[in-house]
């Protein structure tokens, strides 16, 4: 260990030095117990707190002193006790000499009894002049103690300073000092309450105690301090025995998560951390790892890290401290960028356009699978994420919308892919329209043969094969959704296959003249009028709507080619 020489030292600023550390608030027990392969777990693989053994962290560390006797070589004096009696033992300390030099490395050799090896500051030590020791740990340490050995009688004054930031600034850990109040304007053994835990105290104790040389300094970080019997739950006290750049008596600080202390790559001391956590001193939870917040284990509560619920889908979460409160603090991790089709804070349900498939766990790769929506059939592409149903259009059924319902047919219209089956009834929805008494007259002029012939053909503007899916009245007209199968004839309004509005006159439809009925599939030649609506075509009393017959196809081909030769 280290002892320092001299009696002509004075002061010790920021002299940071281990001694033999023991445990100063009771945490040592873990390691002390008979050993588990891992001391973070229990025997049934349950995280528990554990923490690294006590370890003399100045051992063979480099002390940087600001003096150092022996050169030039210089005589110097000891004051010893044997028995009652004091002498004064002189010696020469020559730092070219290996036999009689006493450098700084002797402050953190091995300790052994029989052969003390002992530092020695220069003669002329004494205040206001003061030596300096100071003695970097490299990583966050819980000092529970520091511990100097002496060869001289003890210092008169001296004081501890610890820093938490790698040297950079200090802060006062503990003064000793026969005047305190001169030394360091402090009252001898002022009180410490739970309001100034975190301040160094100045104490003479330390001049009255035996033996007069070899004897130890031990301050104990906690000692005295209202919160140490309950030093896990006190961040203060946590803060005050934390010191990064003294590396004295105290083990390296792992917040409960770590039981030993490791070499980086680079060489830096680093926690070994466990119960998912990460960082040098395991001060935070491990990647993915963010379902609740980071605490410092207990005595009572590992309180580890855990892993975000993702159901195996995703690689990243985040934590949410809104979500954590409405779970009654048990769960606050949101799942992000979620793959394999999946969605939500756990990623546990599909995302839109894809269903669960029920035969395979949520966790599995294929849980989701595409919605299989009919093109036609169904009224969009997303299915129910649960059952796969697709939303169907009017009179269409199954799970994708791939066939008609009961009671309807199909048609070749992708509005209206199945429409009802016309009831044989003669009482339509149509025909229960009041019929005007004045259609014998207001119909003369359509009536005529329900036969088709070229002469009729050229007459018109247009001729198409129509089905006719729906109507709804619209005030003064009746509006068709027709589903135009061919056009045999184009007129000035370019008609193209597929869906059209039909517009006909209220007037023409209760008379019957054209006679129209959703269902049905007609005929249709028409002249080229305006449409009441932005498009559609106009049937009216003078068009020609006659129930279609397989057999014109071809005698339509046959107007049409002689049409198209001018035969008109
Ligand atoms: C005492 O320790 C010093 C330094 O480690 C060493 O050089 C010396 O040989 C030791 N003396 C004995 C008697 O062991
Ligand atoms: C100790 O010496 C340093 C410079 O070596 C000086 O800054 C400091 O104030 C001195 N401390 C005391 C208590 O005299
Ligand atoms: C999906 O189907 C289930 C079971 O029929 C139903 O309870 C749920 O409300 C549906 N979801 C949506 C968004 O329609």
């Amino acid at each position: 260990m280290r002892r320092l020489l001299e009696t002509w030292v004075a002061v010790l600023t920021a002299c940071a030095l281990a001694g033999r550390a023991s445990a100063g608030y009771g945490l040592s027990m873990f390691a002390a117990q008979s050993s588990p392969p891992d001391p973070c777990y229990d025997e049934n693989g349950n995280p528990r707190r554990c923490i690294p053994d006590f370890v003399n962290s100045a051992f063979g560390k480099d002390v940087r002193v600001s003096s150092t006797c022996g050169a030039p070589a210089a005589r110097y004096c000891v004051v010893t006790e044997k028995g009652e009696e004091r002498t004064r033992d002189c010696h020469t300390c020559d730092a070219a000499d290996p036999k009689k030099s006493h450098p700084p490395a002797y402050l953190t050799d091995l300790n052994n009894p029989h052969n003390l090896t002992c530092w020695q500051s220069e003669n002329y030590a004494q205040y206001p002049q003061n030596v300096t020791l100071t003695l970097s740990l490299g990583k966050k340490f819980e000092v529970t103690y520091v511990s100097l050995q002496f060869c001289s009688p003890r210092p008169e004054s001296m004081a501890i300073y610890k820093s938490m930031d790698y040297g950079k600034s200090w802060v006062p850990f503990q003064f000793y000092s026969t005047q305190c109040k001169k030394m360091y304007n402090r009252q001898n053994k002022a009180t410490i309450t739970k309001q100034n835990e975190q301040e160094a105290i100045c104490t003479d104790s330390h001049t009255d105690m035996h033996p007069l040389t070899g004897g130890l300094i031990a301050f104990s970080t906690l000692d005295g301090r209202p919160s140490a019997h309950d030093f896990d739950n006190s961040p203060v006290l946590q803060d005050w025995v934390t010191a990064t750049d003294i590396k004295v008596g105290g083990r390296c600080k792992c917040n409960g998560h770590a039981s030993k202390c490791v070499k980086d790559r680079e060489g830096n001391l680093v926690c070994e951390c466990k119960h998912n956590t990460a960082g040098p001193e395991c001060d935070r939870c491990k990647p993915f790892h963010y379902d609740r917040p980071w605490q410092r284990a207990t005595a009572r509560e590992a309180n580890e890290c855990v892993a975000c619920h993702c159901n195996l889908h995703a690689r990243r979460c985040r934590f949410n401290m809104e979500l954590y409160k409405l779970s009654g603090r048990r769960s606050g991790g949101v799942c992000l960028n979620c793959r394999h089709n999946t969605a939500g804070r756990h990623c546990h349900y599909c995302k839109e356009g894809y269903y669960r498939d029920m035969t395979k766990s949520i966790s599995h790769r294929r849980a989701c699978k595409a919605c299989d929506c009919h093109p036609v059939g169904a009224a969009g592409k997303t299915c129910n994420q649960t059952t796969g149903q697709c939303p169907c259009k009017d009179g269409v059924t199954g799970i994708t919308c791939n066939r008609c319902a009961k009671g309807y047919q199909q048609s070749r219209s992708p509005i209206a892919p199945c429409i009802k089956i016309p009831v044989a009834s003669p009482t339509s929805t149509y025909s229960s329209y009041e019929e005007p008494s004045d259609c014998e007259s207001y119909c003369k002029a359509s009536k005529g043969k329900m036969k088709i012939t070229m002469k009729k053909y050229c007459k018109k503007d247009f001729a198409v094969q129509v089905h006719v899916l729906k109507g709804d009245k619209a005030g003064e007209w009746w509006k068709f959704t027709v589903n135009i199968i061919s056009v045999y004839k184009q007129g000035g309004h370019r008609i193209r296959r597929g869906d059209q509005l039909l517009w006909v006159r209220a007037k023409d439809v209760a008379c019957k003249c054209p006679k129209i009925k959703p269902g049905r599939k007609y005929l249709l030649l028409g002249s080229d009028d305006d449409a009441p609506g932005q498009s559609g075509v106009v049937a009216d009393k003078g068009s020609l709507l006659i129930p279609w017959k397989d057999l014109w196809g071809r005698r339509l081909r046959k107007f049409q080619q002689r049409g198209k030769r001018g035969k008109c």
